[in-house]
This record gives structure tokens, C-alpha cells and sequence, in this order.
């Protein structure tokens, strides 16, 4: 494998949902492309061993070190199959940017200086797979007074507007458009307008999996077949559209230790008796309301991408459809899969690191400037 020398970089992510590892492998030779791609998913002792860190509880030093060694052996073995797969050695690949499980992330406000943690052990990772690694990519923005999140709205600005590339189309200069994931957190991402370029617009798909998972069997409501079968609640949907986080202006993002069950619980003390499914159709609305008002603030006619996993959800993106303008377009039309744009995201992010390129972030995040991030583990 020697064409691709010193050109490939694997990008991994776990996100929110707690679903298992997107893993990229990433060619810089040229022009970003997207080579190979697998997912690996979490086993269910795994996750529920995350999910009990994202609230506070007993003996947790002890439960994240062996957390952290469980999930990075699950790293380690995730970038193995991909490198067997595609025939691929381990001394040809630049560096891995793993982006870890956040099980905490508490932006900075006026009466709290912020913090942000993802598990993970890079130093493992990379004695392991015998490659450099590159992680803990939000901490210098945090410590730079950003929000350390959202990261990818960078890389879409990188890859749709900057680059002339034969892989990735490259979308029309001047046109309006929006990015949206659909991850545990929904965020977006503006390009070519002069609103801010990219910030978390609150619940994704971690708020439907648990109501989910609290009635019904599995993880997560497949294709959303079980809200489409509920009605729409609006007064309970008015009460959740009032919280303050969706007024408030960016720079912010969020998580789930903020949208949450609890959170909806504090609107159903006073919208009782609501049958199950109901409040899933409502939970899908509230999703794609906030996207779409998001959208139809800034700019009706944009063209709206979509990728996370919340693009499998097809009740979700009817919704959306009702309230945009122009049906919603995969980012798969413009070259990358949504199911591994973050994934190939954090390829370029370390990338950027390796090389000391400075991330544009600081009108994404608010941090104070565009610096280099990342943390780089050797594996020599
Ligand atoms: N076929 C599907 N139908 C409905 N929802 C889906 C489907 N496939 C994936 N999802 C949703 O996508 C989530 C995973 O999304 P992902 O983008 O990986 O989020 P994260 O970045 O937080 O890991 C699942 O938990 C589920 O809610
Ligand atoms: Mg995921």
C-alpha cells in the first residue's frame, strides 16, 4: 500500500446516541476523499456502562478508567477491521483522530467556567493499533473560552466551500445552504451566508431513543414508525418549544445531560395523561421544528443537507419536509456518506493537527482564535 503513503488519516466517532463507532479512512493526497468506511457497534454492557456515566453516581474514577480501557480496546479493534478490510498497513496511515465518548459536556456560561469529557485512552489506542493518535480536539477550544462544540461545522465549511475537489462536489458559490446532522444533538451548519456558521440547535435522536426505550422494545423507534402511529400533541409541543436554550443565540451547543428525560418530564407534570406514542410524534415534531425554524429564520429558500443517523429516520424527515421550502437533499450528494461525515470529519481534524493547521472555529464556537487542537499520541 504504498500510493497512499503518508496521505491516509482514519477518523473515528461515538457519539451520543451511544450506537457503537463510525470509522473513516481518509485520503489527503490530492483532495480530501473518503476511502473506506465501517461501523462497529457498542455491545450492550458497553453502552450501558457509558450511560451510567453521563450522570453523576458512585466510585466513578474507578468505573470511567475501566470504561475508558473497554471502549478503547473497541477503538482499537474498530481501526484493525478496517485496515484488514482494505488491505491496508498500519505504517501507511499518518494518524488516527479519535474523537472519544463524551459522557459530560457543560459549556461555559456567566456563572461556570465549562468543561467537556470524552473517554478515551489515546495512548492505549496508539500502542495498540501501533499508530499516532490525535484526541481531546474540544478542550483547547473550551480553554480558548469557545463552547468546544460543534466541531464539524468546520469541516463543512473546508470541504463544501473551500475546495475544488473531483471526489467532493463542491456546492455553489453564493447559494444559501444548510447542513444539518442528526446526531444525539442536532446542529447546523451555514454555508455562504453571513449568519453564524455552525451550532448545536438541541435534541437529535438521544431524547427519541430513550422515550423509546422507556415503552417500547430496542434501541431506537425504527424509521420513526412508532411516533408516525401517534398524534401530535400541541400544547405539550408549545411547552417544549418555550425552553430558553432554543432562544438563545449562538454561540451554544448542549447535550444530553440537558435534553433529556428529565426535561421532558418537567413539561409532562403539567400535560398529563398523553399516550406514549403521542408523545413520541410530539418529541419527532419539536426535532424537526427546531431545524426547520432554524432554517426558515436565516434563509427559506436554502438547500438543506441532511446526514447522522437521524437521516434513517423517515417519519423525522417527512416532518421536516412539511415546514422547508425545498425537500431536503443527502449529503451524499455531495460525496460523503451521512452516516460518516463526522467520522471523516475527525480524519481531517487530525490531519490538521499533524500538520498545525489552525481549525477555524471561532465563529462557530466563540473561542477567542482559530487554533490548533488536539492532543498527539505517538505510537513510536
Ligand atoms: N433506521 C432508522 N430509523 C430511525 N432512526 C434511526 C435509524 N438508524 C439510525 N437511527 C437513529 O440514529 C441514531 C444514531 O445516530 P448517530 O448519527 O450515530 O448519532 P451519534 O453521533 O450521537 O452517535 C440512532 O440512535 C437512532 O436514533
Ligand atoms: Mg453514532
Amino acid at each position: 500500500m504504498s500510493t497512499h503513503a503518508k496521505t491516509l488519516y482514519i477518523g473515528m466517532m461515538s457519539g451520543t446516541s451511544l450506537d457503537g463507532i463510525d470509522i473513516a479512512l481518509v485520503t489527503f493526497k490530492d483532495k480530501l476523499s473518503v476511502l473506506a468506511q465501517t461501523f462497529l457497534p457498542f455491545s450492550i454492557e458497553l453502552k450501558q456502562q457509558i450511560k451510567l456515566l453521563t450522570t453523576p453516581g458512585e466510585n466513578e474514577v474507578e468505573r470511567i478508567a475501566e470504561t475508558e480501557y473497554l471502549l478503547t480496546q473497541c477503538y482499537a479493534t474498530a481501526v484493525k477491521t478496517l485496515l484488514e478490510k482494505n488491505t491496508i498497513s498500519a505504517k501507511d496511515v499518518c494518524a488516527i483522530g479519535a474523537h472519544g465518548q463524551t459522557i459530560r459536556h457543560i459549556p461555559p456560561s456567566s456563572n461556570h467556567q465549562g468543561y467537556t469529557l470524552q473517554l478515551l485512552n489515546p495512548s492505549l489506542l496508539a500502542a495498540l493499533t501501533g499508530i499516532d493518535v490525535v484526541s481531546n480536539f474540544r478542550q483547547k477550544d473550551i480553554a480558548l473560552g469557545g463552547q468546544g462544540a460543534p466541531l464539524v461545522p468546520a469541516f463543512h465549511q473546508y470541504i463544501f466551500t473551500e475546495l475544488d475537489n473531483n471526489g467532493i462536489k463542491t456546492i455553489e458559490p453564493q447559494k444559501p445552504v444548510a447542513i444539518i446532522n442528526i446526531g444525539g444533538i442536532s446542529n447546523i451548519s451555514w454555508l455562504n451566508t453571513s449568519s453564524s456558521q455552525g451550532y448545536d440547535l438541541g435534541p437529535g435522536n438521544t431524547l427519541l431513543d430513550n422515550w423509546y426505550q422507556k415503552h417500547q422494545q430496542g434501541s431506537y423507534d425504527k424509521e420513526g414508525n412508532w411516533g408516525k402511529s401517534g398524534t401530535l400533541n400541541e400544547c405539550l409541543l408549545k411547552e417544549l418549544l418555550q425552553d430558553k436554550y432554543f432562544q438563545l443565540t449562538p454561540p451554544k451547543s448542549t447535550g444530553p445531560e440537558y435534553f433529556n428525560l428529565k426535561w421532558l418530564q418537567a413539561c409532562l407534570r403539567t400535560n398529563t395523561d398523553i399516550l406514549p406514542e403521542d408523545i413520541q410524534a410530539t418529541l419527532t415534531e419539536l426535532t424537526a421544528l427546531i431545524i426547520t425554524n432554524a432554517v426558515n429564520s436565516v434563509s427559506p429558500q436554502a438547500e438543506v443537507y441532511i446526514c447522522g443517523g437521524g437521516q434513517h429516520n423517515k417519519f423525522l424527515l417527512n416532518r421536516i419536509n412539511t415546514h422547508l421550502l425545498h425537500p431536503l437533499k443527502l449529503t451524499q450528494e455531495l460525496g460523503i456518506d451521512g452516516d460518516y461525515m463526522e467520522a471523516a470529519a475527525f480524519a481531517w481534524l487530525a490531519m490538521s493537527r499533524v500538520r498545525k493547521h489552525p481549525v477555524e472555529l471561532k465563529q462557530i464556537t466563540g473561542a477567542s482564535k482559530n487554533a490548533i487542537l488536539g492532543g498527539l499520541f505517538l505510537a513510536g
